[in-house]
């Protein structure tokens, strides 16, 4: 399906607490099938318990992203009303192991109850990445793990910073 202008767009959305390579790769797999991808990060603002602050995660995506095809940008409230206001027809997924599935799959059925007409299209990952998670990343990071090849440079450097300044508070 396009848009009225002639374009596949699609929103994959998720905590990114942070963008992970994963993540990355999934956006890269998407712009082979979609014209635009909106990498859209999910808040809500009475209990975000999130290590990032919604406007840090969208820029960690724009600097890890860096086409113009990609946008990043942070929604609160539900996915399918925020996919229809951003123009997009879809909703990407990245699907990892089998115990991704269940949470996907009524993601996916209660997502098509409310808008029948959004498709949401999963996404294998690499099987570079099938074991990484952000939790994991965190948990490895903050316990003073090397997290290099996980995820991009600049999300290390301000995951190294963050941690940190947790630390010192
Ligand atoms: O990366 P995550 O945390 O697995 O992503 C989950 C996310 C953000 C896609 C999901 O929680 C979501 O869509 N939240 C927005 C609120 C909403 O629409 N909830 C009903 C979804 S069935």
């Amino acid at each position: 399906m396009k848009n009225p202008r002639g374009e596949r767009v699609a929103v994959f959305p998720g905590s990114f607490d942070p963008f992970t390579n994963g993540h990355l790769d999934i956006v890269e797999r998407s712009l082979e099938i979609f014209d635009r991808v909106i990498v859209a990060v999910a808040f809500n603002a009475a209990k975000d318990s999130a290590l990032f602050s919604p406007q840090e995660r969208v820029e960690m995506i724009l600097e890890a992203t860096r086409t113009p095809r990609v946008v990043a940008d942070a929604f609160s409230g539900l996915l399918v009303d925020y996919v229809e206001r951003s123009g997009a027809q879809s909703i990407v997924r990245g699907l990892r192991a089998v115990a991704d599935f269940e949470y996907e799959f009524q993601m996916a059925m209660m997502n098509r109850h409310l808008r029948p007409r959004i498709e949401t299209i999963f996404i294998m990952a690499s099987e570079a990445h099938f074991y990484t998670s952000a939790r994991l990343v965190k948990e490895v990071a903050s316990l003073g793990g090397d997290v290099t090849g996980l995820i991009p440079a600049g999300v290390r450097r301000r995951l190294v910073r963050k941690l940190k300044e947790k630390t010192a508070r």
